[in-house]
């Protein structure tokens, strides 16, 4: 005989919704494996609909949208770029930019968006969650520049990037006796310069946040030469600045959105130390190479914490935070916060690069 029965057990299902998810910026390793973590818990676990904004903002001003399964982003893990293109197009700057979002957004029926970016794009995000546009924003840059977050995606494959590049380097500078310039990227802030710096035994590191003065840089090489070390390594971030009237650097142009177009600073330091110390000097401006290809897999599992800790964030409802690592956790925090301030090298690592400075 059958027993008795049971009440059903209580079970919860999730609400299906239909997310847009957009890249916005310089591209970066990791975006797709954060793309296919919302895409897989999406489609699997909410049975959502997703759909990728094509070139950041622009697939939601012009209505340019592709659906996204767990099918199409097969064998996209480890492959750098990102499947649904980038532009730093900004819906401000655009005429009738937010409200062709907003339509955009009612008319495919988008319950909310996922906002892949670096500062410039969560700016803008955080902007149009002001206005009511429910969004979750996912930090990417490889500067790994975004305060609040401790790490950002992208960052540990330009570190590992840079780092092979100066082994390689030593080897070369010291068969010729040379100086070699290295130039990394970091606009605003020198991590990726301080700890390909270290981790390649960089003879001197040149950051933005530290301006330098290339007298001393030149004393200190000579030095060193002179102690019978011939070959030095100087890593420069791209945005190092030398200290007010200690050198001339030439004028900054502008990209068509109006930022400030770097690449440069090296040759003019590689000059100064030719001229200044006669010591024979080349340069390697490492440049895109650093954000092309595939990513680390360190960089891989943030952008899959950071994919799954999104898609949970938009089904919790929390609109207007961005997903940030703490402490090795996953947290989320309001996005107001992480647009303040960009976060900079820390005095207590940069006093650990300045250690191996000859
Ligand atoms: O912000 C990321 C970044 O890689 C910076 O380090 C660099 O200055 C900039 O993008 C380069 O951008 P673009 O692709 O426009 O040359």
């Amino acid at each position: 005989m059958a027993g008795p029965l049971r009440p059903p057990i209580a079970a919860s299902y999730p609400v299906p919704m239909r997310i847009a998810v957009l890249t916005g910026g310089g591209d970066c390793p990791g975006l797709n494996a954060v793309i296919r973590a919302v895409v897989r818990k999406g489609e699997r676990h909410y049975t959502d609909t997703v759909l990728g904004s094509r070139d950041g903002w622009r697939g939601l001003l012009d209505r340019d949208l592709v659906r996204l399964s767990v099918a199409d982003l097969r064998g996209t893990l480890h492959r750098g770029g990102t499947v649904i293109g980038t532009t730093r197009i900004n819906p401000f700057t655009v005429e009738e930019g937010v409200n062709r979002v907003f339509d955009t957004v009612a008319a495919e029926r988008i319950d909310a968006v996922i906002a892949i970016g670096g500062e410039g794009t969560l700016s803008c995000t955080n902007e149009l969650h002001k206005l009511g546009l429910p969004v979750v924003g996912v930090p990417k840059t490889i500067d790994n520049d975004i305060g609040v977050t401790e790490r950002t995606f992208g960052f540990d494959t330009a570190v590992t990037i840079a780092t092979e590049a100066i082994d390689r380097l030593h080897t070369t500078a010291e068969s010729h006796n040379r100086v070699m310039v290295v130039e990394v990227m970091g606009r605003h802030v020198g991590h990726i310069a301080t700890w390909a710096g270290i981790a390649g035994g960089a003879t001197r590191t040149l950051i933005p946040e530290v301006p330098f003065d290339i007298d001393e840089v030149c004393h200190s090489l000579t030095r060193r030469h002179l102690a019978g070390r011939y070959a030095s390594i100087v890593v420069v971030a791209e945005g190092a600045k030398p200290a007010p009237g200690t050198m001339d650097i030439p004028d900054e142009t502008f990209d068509e959105y109006g930022h400030v177009r770097l690449g440069g600073i090296a040759d003019r330091v590689a000059d100064e130390i030719e001229e200044r110390t006669g010591f024979e000097t080349r340069v390697t401006v490492l440049g895109h190479v650093q954000r092309g290809g595939t990513p680390t897999a360190l960089d891989r599992v943030l952008s899959s914490r950071f994919g799954i800790a999104a898609i949970d964030a938009v089904h919790d409802g929390l609109y207007g935070s961005m997903v940030a690592l703490k402490d090795d956790h996953i947290i989320t925090v309001p996005l107001e916060e992480a647009v303040k301030d960009l976060k900079f090298v820390q005095p207590e690592l940069w006093s650990v690069a300045r250690q191996f400075f000859s």
